[in-house]
């Protein structure tokens, strides 16, 4: 089975590529990726070792390129990580959310249905729903939750979602779809919460947390995610959605708090900043469906994913370092400079 992963230099991505590396001894890798800001080359170094591993450096917004991997590679399925993935960047620039994550996964689909892909799987989020209130604790978007996104991320990928059940029903694309909650684990990029955090921490910087800090997010360890991917490849039927989630509800403060205890820090650190703009309140997944179709389910508990996550970064700040030089420092002060 050769399988062609975009986005495989950044985070999920590459957790799922040295998943199928590992689980998939007979398999072949080919990744795709531009490498914008958010990838990191020597995430993939260990991979680089592997015989049965090619890399392509090429933007999936690129028809001609991509259609010549495609042509000398002829995957049999394909899974689209590549996006543009943080929130706060789509409130500034919209523009490029729009072309990568809706028009790249046009092109990916088209080279797709030329070259009888037996499977392209769309790795969306469960933020196309929307937002849940904090007061109902007993409301879980499940796959039939209405599509209504808030930010120009969200929408990009519900578009993307929507353009993928369009090549299912029209063309008869074997398309599926997983919708996951948010993942934490190795090699995230410190843009978001939790890297973030954690890099803040141990350089003694203030840990900027946003409006009340009580927004709630249900978190997911990233190798959950990925066995949760690989199951609706396996098992998942073409045409469907699957949520992913752990049932981890937590709010930011709480991260926060969590990650300053386990490294010793003061809660002294933690400041609060000027809210997102549109900020969502709750996301909560109901992975039933996963569960009673994939026999699938988180095997990670939240303790011992944040500690190994933790000791992860701690034990990588070389390529922790790699990230957060050069245009980090410019994104860092644009984003937080003028917040408090
Ligand atoms: P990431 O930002 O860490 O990585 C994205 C990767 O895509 C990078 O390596 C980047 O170089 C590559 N890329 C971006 N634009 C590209 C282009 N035009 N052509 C080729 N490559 C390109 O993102 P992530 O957190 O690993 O998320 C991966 C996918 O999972 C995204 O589709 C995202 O929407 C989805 N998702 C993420 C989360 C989460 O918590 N991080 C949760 C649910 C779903
Ligand atoms: P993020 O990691 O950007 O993921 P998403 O917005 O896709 O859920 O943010 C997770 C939560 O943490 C979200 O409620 C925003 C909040 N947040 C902060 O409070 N401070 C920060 O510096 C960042 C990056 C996020």
């Amino acid at each position: 089975m050769k399988y062609l992963v975009t986005g495989g230099a950044g985070f999920i991505g590459s957790n799922f590529i040295y998943l199928l590396l590992d689980e998939r001894p007979g398999s072949q890798v080919v990744c795709v990726d531009s490498l914008t800001y958010a990838a990191n080359i020597h995430t993939l170094n260990a991979a680089f070792n592997n015989p049965r591993f090619t890399f392509y450096k090429e933007d999936i917004r690129n028809r001609k390129g991509i259609f010549e991997i495609f042509s000398k590679e002829k995957p049999d399925v394909v899974i689209n990580f590549a996006a543009q993935s943080h929130v706060d960047r789509s409130i500034e620039d919209p523009g490029i959310f729009l072309e990568t994550n809706i028009l790249g996964t046009q092109v990916m689909m088209d080279a797709c249905r030329e070259y009888g892909v037996k499977r392209f799987h769309q790795v969306s989020t469960d933020e196309v729903y929307g937002d849940l209130p904090l007061d109902r604790p007993d409301l879980l978007f499940s796959e039939d939750t209405p599509i209504c996104t808030s930010s120009p991320y969200s929408a990009s990928k519900a578009a993307a979602d929507l353009i993928a059940l369009a090549y299912y029903r029209t063309y008869g694309l074997p398309v599926s779809i997983s919708r996951c909650s948010n993942n934490y684990g190795p090699y995230q990029f410190p843009e978001k919460l939790i890297p973030l955090m954690i890099n803040n921490a141990l350089n003694g910087k203030p840990l900027p947390v946003y409006g009340d800090g009580l927004n709630v997010r249900d978190w997911l360890y990233v190798k959950d995610h990925c066995l949760g991917i690989l199951a609706v490849i396996e098992n998942g039927k073409a045409g469907e959605v699957y949520n992913l989630g752990g049932h981890n509800e937590k709010t930011n403060i709480e991260i926060v708090r969590i990650i300053l205890h386990y490294l010793n820090k003061s809660e002294s650190l933690i400041t609060f900043v000027k809210d997102r703009k549109g900020h969502d309140r709750r996301y909560a997944i109901n992975p039933e469906k996963a569960g009673r179709e994939l026999n699938w389910s988180p095997t990670t508990k939240f303790d011992d994913g944040i500690k190994l996550t933790i000791d992860w970064y701690i034990s990588n700040m070389t390529w922790m370092n790699e990230c957060t030089g050069g245009e980090y420092v410019n994104y860092y002060n644009e984003m937080y400079g003028n917040r408090g």
